[in-house]
């Protein structure tokens, strides 16, 4: 497998990916309809390996579009990162993220059988694990019902994969649940470009360090760790890039569906956090502690053991250096990609 139609391939984990294809000798095409993401990111992805990527600034749930950006390229795998998620927006506006992450996904199908595309990376979440009744989280752990709409459509994409595969064995399905991604590009020339106000622990801190936000609230400290504050498994962007190329190999194999968790298998708390944060960049970031939000849970980190036995993949970084790269990112861009 050579050429990987990349959706969403604009975005902050989709960019990352197309970059780490190039390194490894993949020919990514990327599809994006710009709703989370900037055209100026392929001059970036240009910039940083010398490639001309196709793109086409198309919504993946235009069938007709889509065909033909197929019987362009003939892609012999497909990574779908395209989808909206933002949890708060998706609870105000469920229908949008029904429509557009299930359409797009039952699009995408449709074409790839039409054009016997036989490979597919899905860009799933922890989400699914909805209130983990253990940790660390194991694949084979139930998926639950999410917590808000944009966690569901991921419920409800797992299904769709698995039933579509059931259907038409020669189908390969990855599905990837990622738990939290951070970090940057170490270049600083990509990074996550948050619209508004960051619901995201790490743009916050790097909206905080920048001072564009004069403290960070840290939502309880109440909670059963070691610190009372929220534990998650953080994870580098670069790491999880590198995570899709792994898969892809996997694909080659032809084994069916794979499902794994991507992450680092360790859990950090917002407390140690900030402090890695200080640490990396000797930015201070002031915080307040604050009540607990709605929705969040105590801990979620991944056991990531059947990725390293599998996919032969496993985070080369760590917190600190994640933390660093973010803000190589936020200071060298502090708009973002709005200059
Ligand atoms: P992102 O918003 O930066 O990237 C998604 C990209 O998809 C954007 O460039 C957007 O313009 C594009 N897009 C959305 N709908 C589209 C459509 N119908 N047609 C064409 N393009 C469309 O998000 P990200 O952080 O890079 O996340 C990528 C994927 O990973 C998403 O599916 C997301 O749900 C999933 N994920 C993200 C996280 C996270 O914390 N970032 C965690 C778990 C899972
Ligand atoms: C959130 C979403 C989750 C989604 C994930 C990736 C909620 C409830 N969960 O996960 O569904 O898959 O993002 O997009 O929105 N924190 C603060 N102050 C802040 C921001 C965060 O203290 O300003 C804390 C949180 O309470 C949590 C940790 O930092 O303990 C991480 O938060 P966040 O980055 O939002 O990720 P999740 O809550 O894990």
């Amino acid at each position: 497998m050579r050429k990987i139609l990349v959706t969403g391939g604009l975005g902050f984990i989709g960019s990352t990916t197309v970059v780490s294809l190039i390194e490894n000798g993949y020919e990514p095409i990327i599809v994006d309809n710009l709703s989370n993401s900037k055209e100026m990111v392929i001059d970036r992805i240009k910039q940083i390996t010398g490639k001309e990527v196709p793109l086409y600034i198309i919504d993946v749930c235009d069938e007709e579009n889509l065909r033909t950006v197929f019987a362009k390229h003939h892609p012999e795998g497909v990574i779908h990162f395209a989808g909206l998620k933002a949890v708060g927006e998706s609870v105000e506006k469920p229908l949008s993220y029904y429509e557009n992450n299930l359409l797009s996904t039952l699009t995408l199908l449709k074409v790839m059988k039409e054009f016997d595309c036989r490979n597919i990376v899905f860009s799933s979440s922890a989400t699914v694990y909805g209130i983990p009744q253990r940790v660390p989280l194991y694949e084979s752990d139930p998926v639950n019902h999410a917590t808000n709409p944009y966690g569901e459509t991921k419920v409800m994409i797992e299904h769709i994969l698995m039933d579509t595969q059931d259907a038409w064995p020669e189908l390969n399905v990855a599905i990837l649940r990622y738990f939290n991604p951070i970090g940057a590009h170490p270049s600083g020339l990509m990074g996550e470009d948050p619209n508004g106000i960051p619901n995201n622990l790490m743009p916050y801190i790097t909206q905080v360090a920048i001072g564009k936000r004069e403290y960070l609230r840290v939502w309880g400290n109440d909670y059963p760790t070691p610190d009372g504050t929220g534990v998650r498994d953080y994870i580098h962007v670069v790491d999880l890039a590198n995570g899709h190329v792994a898969t892809l190999k996997k694909l080659d194999t032809n084994p069916g569906v794979v499902i794994y968790n991507l992450g680092t298998g360790k859990g950090t708390s917002v407390l140690e956090m900030i402090t890695a944060f200080e640490k990396a960049t000797g930015k201070k970031v002031p915080y307040q502690i604050c009540p607990r939000r709605a929705g969040d849970v105590a801990e979620n980190y991944a056991n990531c053991d059947k990725a390293y036995n599998e996919l032969g993949w496993k985070a080369q970084y760590d917190i600190v250096d994640a933390c660093r790269d973010s803000w190589n990112w936020q200071s060298k861009n502090p708009n973002g990609y709005n200059k």
